[in-house]
């Protein structure tokens, strides 16, 4: 039998007991599919003594990650601390200096510090693996990597921050607003400590650079990411855009155009019936378009301690098996700076907005579009109060600064109540 493949685990919260359990439950079946036996010989964590519901007691224990991380009885560190900085960075810069493979299911470390801790694992022979940062349990990044190496990728989209997608599916069944099914969202214990990560959207930016890096083999670039919460959308939208056969979701959207890399992570309008459109809860999707193989849709649980363990597990089986692919598909060094586009690619847009009820309001609106260069497709004026009328208007294709600018003159023209709102509709 061939010597054990033996991991090193850092961080025991969902993911880390996962990870222990799936070694604990399918050792015959990892070892046949593997071609050698995986077992855990330490493990670490902030907290010792925490009942995990797990038995650790044949693994040696570390309380630093980093000492953890230059063990050599460990061929495998596996990161599942989280964080771009701190412990994470620090134990994981450890591992590749001792020569260690890296796992890790870190998709904020990997979107800021990515590129070098790829240079230099790869200049050591090394290979860090991040099936599972990136949509939890569905297999994208081997789906990228591997299943699609064969094509031009033209566009990677998708809803990747399952709290989000809960939030705003649960504001429409139950039509409730934003800020009460966000306190729901927290008391169940599904937004991260930090909330602008979920809800600002920087979580699912991460995950989106880290695909734009292999699907465009590019330089991750997070910081290019175009991101847009989804603390600002309403009920009122959500239930207008229903009325329009849409739905809302914050999706993310990296393609390649002729002004460069487009990165955007924003609330945007899709048909309620499309596979983006009737995505529930808490669940994940990435779609996937390439010159040969057009669009693939994958969906699934993007977080949780199975399947994100599941995708662990994924990576330390294919290095048991000897697949020591670079970490982005291609050498890290061979990787591009990317030329960020300044503007997204034209689309529909969607515009509502309260006018005073006055002669000549609307009028006033529809010049200020004509003047803007952006056409109207349909327009509805759905109701009244004393004083003030709801309006919607759906564009033809636009770019987002013609919006702007629309958004800009509308402020000018005196019949505007409050603030409008500008949706994209993404073409899916
Ligand atoms: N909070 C994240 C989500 C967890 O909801 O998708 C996985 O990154």
């Amino acid at each position: 039998m061939p010597d054990p493949l033996r991991l090193g685990i850092a961080g025991l919260g969902t993911v880390g007991r996962g990870v222990v359990k799936i070694v604990q439950r399918h050792a015959d079946l990892i070892a046949a599919r593997g071609g050698r036996p995986v077992e855990i010989t330490a493990v670490s964590a902030r907290n010792r003594a925490a009942d995990r519901g797990v038995d650790l007691s044949a693994y040696a224990w570390e309380a630093d990650p980093v000492a953890l991380a230059r063990r050599p009885d460990v061929d495998i560190f596996v990161e599942l601390m989280g964080g771009a900085e701190g412990p994470a960075r620090a134990a994981t810069e450890a591992a590749i200096a001792a020569g260690k493979d890296v796992v890790t299911a870190n998709k904020a470390l990997l979107a800021h510090h990515g590129q070098r801790l790829a240079e230099e694992a790869e200049a050591r022979g090394r290979v860090i693996r991040f099936e599972a940062a990136v949509a939890g349990g569905i297999p994208v990044i081997k789906a990228l990597t591997e299943g699609l190496a064969g094509n031009q990728i033209t566009r990677v989209m998708g809803v990747m921050n399952g709290t989000c997608n809960y939030i705003l599916t649960r504001m429409e069944s139950a039509g409730l607003p934003y800020a009460q099914v966000f306190a729901e969202a927290q008391g169940l214990g599904y937004v991260e400590a930090d909330p602008t990560l979920d809800v600002g959207g920087i979580d699912a930016g991460h995950k989106l650079s880290l695909l734009a890096a292999i699907a465009f083999g590019t330089r991750v670039s997070f910081d290019a990411v175009d991101l847009e919460g989804i603390d600002r959308v309403s009920i009122e939208d959500i239930r207008q855009a229903a009325d329009m056969g849409l739905r809302i979701k914050l999706l993310g959207v990296a393609q390649m155009t002729g002004r460069g890399l487009e990165q955007r992570m924003s609330p945007c309008l899709v048909p309620a019936d499309s596979p983006l459109g009737q995505l529930p809860g808490g669940t994940n999707m990435v779609v996937l378009e390439g010159d040969s193989v057009g669009q693939i849709v994958l969906r699934g649980a993007g977080a949780g301690e199975g399947p994100t363990a599941s995708a662990v597990m994924a990576d330390v089986i294919d290095i048991a098996r000897g697949t020591r692919l670079s970490t982005f598909g291609r050498p890290a060094a061979s990787l591009v700076a990317p030329v960020a586009a300044k503007a997204s690619a034209p689309a529909a847009h969607y515009l509502r907005m309260t006018l005073q009820d006055k002669p000549g309001a609307l009028a006033k609106i529809a010049t200020v579009l004509g003047e803007a260069g952006v056409s109207i497709d349909r327009m509805r004026q759905y109701g009244h109060d004393d004083a003030t009328a709801p309006v919607l208007i759906v564009t033809h294709k636009t770019t987002r600064d013609a919006i702007d600018h629309a958004l800009a003159g509308f402020a000018a023209t005196g019949v505007m109540v409050g603030q409008p709102v500008a949706l994209r509709i993404e073409p899916v």
